[in-house]
């Protein structure tokens, strides 16, 4: 049995909590704000086959009472140099092989206002560590082996060291990006926001680098759609051939979609953003078009998940909303919006 914790996106806490509890041999303990502790028995693959979560760690400690005075910094200190290491190094180790004495890492998180940097509380656990490990402490994340992660909420502290390589939102297929493109850990929650299932047909009209549709694609979705920017499909293609996957990917125009009535069984989208995509006209009237495309181009039992910033815009009268929340994206707010026909 290993003690977990997930780190997802602030709003999806329950989709990331329903997506581990559908594994076997998964407890979950608690779901908190953008962290959800469980206890897994099953095999260790299979858990890092999550979608929806941003990172997983075991868990090392919970510390409680550590507040926003410098004087945190030395309880820190003092607190890691008790933390048992080797236990979760043996299961990190499982995942793939460790050196002798391999190289670390610490990141930290924190909410609430403290009198202490993040740098600070590194150097103050990272201190700690090596001094019972010996391990050699690296600033950079990337190259480390092993990654300590404080997950710091008010006065509680979560520790735990990262099962993985690196973190589960890292998909190996995003090699191109294109501005506002998606968290895959993001897309997962949209397609299980829209309950899509293999077989059934997926499309993102406004597909950017292809992220919502590889999600869908490796969940077992046929996948289709396009973008009306020429360098946006070309980084499509080329994440989808990283993913090794088959999409049928077209340059367009989402406001006019070369696709029949009722063609597919779910559209799934982050539309273009005021701030951070450029589009010809009057957000309103885009939104408009668009939203009575993708109604005409869904099934009778079809469903639509848009991410969006501006919720206000989204109107599909043929359709239901069965679902909206916010969630945190690039610093900023977001609203996802389900419909049902
Ligand atoms: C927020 S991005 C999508 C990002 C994507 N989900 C990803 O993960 O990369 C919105 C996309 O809408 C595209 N877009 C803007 N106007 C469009 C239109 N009229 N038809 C189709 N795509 C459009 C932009 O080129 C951009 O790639």
């Amino acid at each position: 049995m290993i003690n977990l914790f997930a780190v997802t996106t602030r709003g999806l806490e329950d989709v990331s909590a329903e997506e581990m509890a559908s594994l076997p041999a998964v407890r979950i303990d608690e779901v908190g704000y953008r962290r959800i502790a469980a206890a897994y028995a099953g095999p260790i693959k299979s858990v890092l086959a999550l979608r929806t979560v941003d990172d997983l760690f075991i868990r090392l400690a919970e510390w409680h009472g550590i507040g926003h005075h410098r004087a945190a910094l030395a309880t820190l200190h003092q607190l890691s140099l008790d933390l048992d290491l080797w236990q979760a190094a043996g299961v990190r180790g499982q995942v793939s092989r460790l050196s002798a004495s391999p190289t670390f890492s610490v990141s930290a998180n924190f909410v609430g206002r403290r009198n202490y940097t993040v740098d600070e509380i590194k150097q103050a656990v990272a201190g700690a560590i090596q001094a019972i490990s010996g391990w050699a402490y690296q600033t950079g994340d990337q190259e480390s082996e092993i990654n300590i992660r404080l997950f710091m909420e008010h006065e509680q502290v979560y520790v735990g060291m990262r099962l993985g390589e690196r973190p589960l939102y890292k998909r190996a297929y995003k090699q191109a990006h294109v501005p506002g493109s998606l968290k895959p850990s993001v897309a997962a929650a949209l397609l299980r926001l829209g309950g899509v299932r293999a077989g059934e047909t997926v499309l993102d009209p406004c597909c950017g680098a292809g992220t919502i549709l590889i999600e869908a694609a490796q969940a077992g979705a046929v996948a289709q759609g396009g973008d009306s920017a020429a360098a946006a499909l070309e980084a499509a293609q080329t994440n989808t051939r990283a993913a090794e996957v088959e999409i049928d990917l077209r340059l367009w125009d989402a406001r006019r979609l070369p696709l029949d009535a009722g063609a597919v069984d779910h559209v799934v989208s982050n539309l273009p953003w005021g701030r951070q995509i450029k589009i010809e006209i009057e957000p309103a009237r885009f939104y408009q078009e668009v939203c009575q495309e993708m109604q005409r181009v869904v099934s009778s039992r079809g469903s639509v998940v848009l991410l969006t910033t501006l919720p206000r815009l989204i109107d599909l009268p043929a359709m239901r909303l069965t679902s909206e929340r916010t969630i945190s994206l690039f610093g900023q707010q977001a609203t996802i919006l389900v419909f049902a026909r």
